[in-house]
């Protein structure tokens, strides 16, 4: 596939992945365990931050430290699912800018329209990672990375916990410059939009609103 996707192959991540996967796991245990695995998909998006040196004292001689460089990132959140996987980022980035990107259906065009946006400012200036659990159509990403790119952004990567073939081509196509990290990428959709196998709707499961 894509130079452009990394697929965060680690035991833990895939393990609990298939416990998220199962059909039985409770809406709690869900959301548990989307919370951890947020946390290891980020320590994969962050790889690579640019680092700077700030002089500190340690109780034995002062040194030379690494800290990270540059401003604040930004993390934006594709609702409503990507609250489920912004909720454990920001627990290893507490320093982090947060933004929302409301998106719904139109069903006669079936394009996506926007209902909410609200955004840190200079995003220019921020790496922004763009999170939503489910890559599907990929019509959805493909519009909410629109949108920050009209807003400025112009280092975006986007993470997500499943994707499916058809939305990794979407995004490679729309925004090649788009780095995507998942935990994995499935057979496909159904007909219905669903990846598959999938987990089914992760909204769903997360929120208990099934
Ligand atoms: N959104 C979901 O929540 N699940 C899918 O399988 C596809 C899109």
């Amino acid at each position: 596939m894509s130079e452009n996707l990394t697929i965060v192959d680690h035991p833990l991540v895939q393990h609990k992945l298939t416990l998220m996967r199962d059909a039985g796991a409770s809406t709690a245990l869900f959301r548990q365990l989307l919370r951890e695995i947020s946390q290891l998909l980020a320590y994969e998006t962050t790889r690579g931050l640019a680092l700077t040196a700030k002089s500190i004292n340690t109780p034995i001689e002062p040194m030379d430290a690494p800290v990270l460089a540059g401003k604040k990132l930004a993390l934006i959140s594709i609702l409503r699912a990507g609250n489920g996987l912004l909720d454990g980022v920001l627990e290893l980035i507490p320093s982090a800018r947060v933004g929302f990107v409301g998106l719904y259906r139109d069903e006669a065009t079936l394009k996506p329209v926007q209902y909410y946006f609200k955004v840190p400012h200079t995003l220019e200036d921020r790496l922004v990672i763009a999170v939503d659990p489910m890559l599907a159509t990929g019509n959805s990403s493909v519009a909410a990375i629109d949108l920050l790119k009209e807003a400025g952004a112009r280092n975006i990567r986007f993470m997500c916990l499943l994707a499916a073939p058809e939305g990794v081509a979407r995004m490679n196509e729309a925004h090649p410059d788009v780095p995507i990290i998942t935990a994995a990428v499935d057979r496909q959709l159904n007909e219905k939009g669903y990846i598959v196998p999938g987990l089914g709707d992760a909204g769903d499961r997360m929120f208990g609103t099934k």
